[in-house]
Order: structure tokens, then sequence, then C-alpha cells
């Protein structure tokens, strides 16, 4: 078979098989800036502090029933009373005080209709990405191997590490970097000199399912990665394909250009591994189905959902949760001499982070002031990528990937191209393109009509995109 297409990405012969169905939830206020964590800490004050988005009843034992009544969220549309949170960034200068980096536009939570027949959260449902005490990224190739992958870049282990992004933001490069392109924080002089819009943190959260426990001891083992982070396939045990979520949070790093110190994370991270979040579903049921069976718009838009009632951006910056009376004093916003609150102590690893999930029993390892060292983390370039399918209304975007089902391209790829020239470049073992050219792409004859037709669709997409951005998605 044979298209004629818009180039850019040979990516575009590793999709099939799924749709990019997706929408992008805008939770621009911050509900609370706070060290309670419902999940890991219920009913008591948590180690490390979180920036909290969505339902306004916020809280210590938060329960379903108490998100679902509340009379606010701080997300667009008005039916997710969801429960959002994420570690805060924070700047520590050389003399150890710690001030909060702002926060970009809240945060951006992905819906991504993966799978052939996602499932809405259930009632009570919650769960937990990431591990705040990881600090190495050990035995893991830097950039990641090409998709799709195997051996060990499939364990659960490695794709909880390759769930973290770190994208430095630069949008006068284009295109961007892609999504979970980066695992690790970079240092500050790579953030002042690369990434003059800041960072953007981005967690994918696992979507395959056992199918029956709405939480576990460990808040993470009732879910698993699929084999490609995003997309993929489900192991055993786990084959129940629950809607797909992505967090995007945008830091505003550039407003410390120049300055002498570093950034850690709240729970005393500054190399990224330890980047986490939580989830607690906060949506009817019913409900949520119906949006993942009708807004299958790839688009993006909250407003290509005719379900979905949309409160303004104003609003949404209007719900706070209650802050509990022992954290009166709690001085996480800064500029806080005594360090990070909660008395959170830098740990660079690589060694598995001391301190406590409790406050009592917070250690250190290292001195809490910024000692000038480097965090052990591997290096790597400023790179562009693949393009969202998305536009940059909300300066964020997923890199859409598909490889569930893929077909190889042959190699080399038979291409004939006419039309302008393009910078290509490598990595990963994929190659992309960056400006516009006309291709014959040829797909193998294996693809099954399905996929045939889907890919036909997808480059019709990209062509409009192409418009739209004038330049190339995958
Ligand atoms: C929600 O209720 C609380 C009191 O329970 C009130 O302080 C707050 O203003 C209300 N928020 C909104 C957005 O109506
Ligand atoms: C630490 O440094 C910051 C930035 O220079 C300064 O604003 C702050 O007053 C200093 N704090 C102390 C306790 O010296
Ligand atoms: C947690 O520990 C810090 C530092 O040791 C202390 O200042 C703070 O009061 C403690 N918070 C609670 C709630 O125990
Ligand atoms: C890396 O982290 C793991 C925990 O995920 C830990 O078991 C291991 O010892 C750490 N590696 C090093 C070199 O400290
Ligand atoms: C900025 O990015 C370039 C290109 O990736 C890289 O070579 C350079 O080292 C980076 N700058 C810093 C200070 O890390």
């Amino acid at each position: 078979m044979k298209y004629h297409l818009a180039s850019g990405a040979l990516a575009a012969l590793s999709l099939a098989g799924t749709a990019n169905a997706f929408w992008r939830m805008p939770c621009r206020g911050r509900t609370a800036l706070e060290r309670v964590d419902p999940i890991v800490d219920p009913g008591k004050i948590s180690s490390h502090a979180h920036s909290v988005q969505g339902s306004g009843a916020f809280a210590e034992s938060v329960t379903f029933d108490d998100l679902r009544s509340s009379n606010c969220t701080s997300c667009q549309v008005t039916q997710d009373m969801s429960a959002y949170w994420v570690p805060s960034l924070h700047f520590m200068y050389a003399n150890g005080t710690t001030v909060l980096v702002q926060q970009d536009g809240g945060m951006l939570a992905y819906y991504l209709l993966y799978g052939d027949d996602p499932k809405a959260f259930p009632p009570g449902f919650r769960m937990l990405a990431g591990d705040p005490f990881q600090r190495n990224f050990t035995g893991l190739a830097v950039p990641d191997p090409a998709k799709p992958w195997t051996g060990k870049d499939v364990t659960q282990d490695a794709l909880r590490l390759k769930a973290l992004g770190f994208n430095c933001l630069h949008y006068s490069v284009n295109p961007p970097e892609g999504t979970l392109y980066r695992h690790f924080l970079p240092d500050k002089d790579f953030l002042d000199e690369n990434c003059s819009d800041g960072l953007r943190l981005e967690l994918m959260f696992p979507s395959c399912w056992n199918g029956k426990d709405l939480d576990s001891d460990d808040h993470k083992s009732h879910m698993a990665y699929p084999d490609q982070v995003i997309t993929g396939d489900c192991p055993s045990g786990y084959e129940t394909r629950l809607v797909s979520l992505l967090y995007e949070v945008i830091w505003n790093t550039q407003a410390f250009k120049g300055v002498d110190g570093q950034f850690v994370l709240s729970n005393g991270d500054p190399t990224g591994h330890g980047y986490h979040g939580d989830f607690i579903t906060g949506w009817d049921e019913d409900f949520l189905q119906s949006a993942i069976n009708t807004c299958t718009s790839e688009s993006g838009e909250i407003e290509d959902c005719p379900l979905f009632n949309i409160q303004s951006e104003a609003d949404t910056q209007l719900c706070k949760a209650e802050v509990p009376e022992a954290l009166a004093d709690d001085n996480c916003e800064g500029p806080n001499p005594t360090g990070i609150c909660g008395g959170v102590q830098v740990q660079y690893g690589p060694a598995y982070a001391t301190m406590g999930s409790s406050n009592s029993s917070a250690t250190a390892t290292t001195a809490p002031s910024y000692t000038g060292s480097t965090p052990l983390v591997p290096t790597l370039s400023y790179q562009t990528s693949q393009r969202s399918f998305a536009s940059d209304k909300y300066g964020g975007g997923v890199t859409i990937e598909a490889v569930t089902g893929v077909t190889p391209a042959p190699s080399p790829t038979p291409v004939t191209t006419e039309l302008i020239g393009t910078t290509t470049f490598t990595s990963a073992g994929a190659v992309y393109e960056v400006a516009i050219e006309e291709v014959d792409v040829y797909v193998t004859e294996t693809a099954t009509a399905t996929a045939a037709a889907k890919h036909k669709r997808h480059l019709q997409r990209h062509h409009a995109n192409r418009r739209e951005h004038g330049l190339l998605a995958q």
C-alpha cells in the first residue's frame, strides 16, 4: 500500500490500531499548597508539600463522597470533582532559603482514550504514580531506546521511571521537546540557558487495572503500566484498560535565571527521579463513561465535548480547600530561611531516600542547605521532537504516540520526496523532520485494512495540522 502524505517523523509508520482521541482538563486554580496527602498520609499532616488541583473538598481524610459534594472545583469542567496533586517545585538559594517556584497556568490533566474500550474510574478509585524516595535511573539508557521497547525497558520499575517527563520549554524553537523525553530534572545551568519558557513536569499514570481494587496498600499495585508507558499492551492480571491520565504542570524556572542556587522538589529531590503524583476520582462514573464513549475528538479541547459544563478560568481560581489548623504556620511559599517546609532535607541519592513518609521519622543524609554539588543525573541535550496534535492554546501539548499494533517501518523506508528542504535528525532511532515536504511512504502489506484506514485518517490529520502550525506532527 502506498499513501501520499506529509512526511515528518517516520514514526508515522508505527501508528495503527489506536485512536488518538483525548481531552485535556485545564485546572487553572490551585486549591491548596500544603503538606496534605489523603492517600499516603490519611488523617494526618504529610511529610512534604503538594500543589493540589480539583475539588475544593480536598482534605487530610477526604472521601469520594466528600470530593463529589464540594461546591467547587479548580478545573474548568464543573462535573470533574476529582483531586489531583503533585509535589511543588522550590528554589533553594545558596544560603539555604527556599521560595516556591511559580506555577504557570495551574495544571493540565490529560484524559487519553487509549485501548479498545477504555473504562471510567469507578467510584472511590484512587492511585499514586511515581516514588518520592527514588533518586536514580540506574541501568536504563539515556535517551530512551527507540520504541517499541522490550526486555529491561518494559519492567514495571523501568516504566515507572520513564513515566516522568521534564520538558524544557522554549517556544521559539519548533517543534518542542517530546512528552516524556527527559526523565530527570535538568541542572540549573541547562535551565537558565535553554529553557526560556520554563520547565514542564509531566507524569503519566498507569492505565492497566486489575479490574477489582479501588486502591492497594502501596496505592500502586492495583495498577500497572502498559508496555510502552503511554500506549502498548497491559500485563497479565491488569487487562482492564482505564482512561489514561497524564498530568502537566509548568513551573517558571526562568524567574531564577542567573541566581545562584538549585531547584528541588518539595520531597527533597533535586534529581527529579522522585517526582510523583496522586489522583482520587471525583467523577460520576456513568457520566465519565459517556464522555469517554462520545467525546472522541482529537483536538483535545474540552469545548468539543458537548457533555461538559465549562466554567471560566477566573472561576477556577476561586476554589480553595480549607487549610488544616496544624499547618497554619507552615511556610511552603517562602521565603523560608529554614529550607523546605516540613523540615524536608535535600537528598541527592543515588541511594533510595530515607525521609519517612510521616513527619516524625524525617532524617537527613545531607546538609539542609544547598551545597553546590550537582545532583547525579545523566546529561541530555535539548532536543526537538514530535509535534502535538493539539494547538498551543494552553502552552502544553502531549505528543501523541501510537505504538500498539506496530508494523515496523521497512528499512530503509522507500520514500519519494517533493518540495521544500528540511532539517532531519535522528533521536533514539527515530527520524524526525522539522520542515514540510510531501513524500510517499510505503506501509508494509501486513498492515490490516482497519489499520490502513486509520492510518489514512491520521495522515489527513497531519495535513490539517501542518496548515495550522506550519510544521508536522509525528
Ligand atoms: C464553598 O463553600 C465555602 C464554605 O463552605 C465557601 O467559603 C466558599 O466561598 C464556597 N465556594 C464557592 C466557589 O462557592
Ligand atoms: C538568602 O538569600 C536570599 C537571596 O539572596 C535573600 O533574599 C535572603 O534574605 C537570604 N536569607 C538569609 C537568612 O540570609
Ligand atoms: C515536622 O518536622 C519539622 C522539622 O523537624 C517541624 O518543624 C514541624 O513542626 C513538624 N510538623 C509536624 C506537623 O509535626
Ligand atoms: C537506585 O534506586 C533503587 C531503588 O529504586 C535502589 O534499590 C538502588 O540501590 C539505587 N542505586 C544506587 C546505585 O544507589
Ligand atoms: C543547552 O543545550 C545545548 C544543546 O542541547 C547543550 O549543548 C548545552 O550544553 C546546554 N547548555 C547548558 C548550560 O547545559
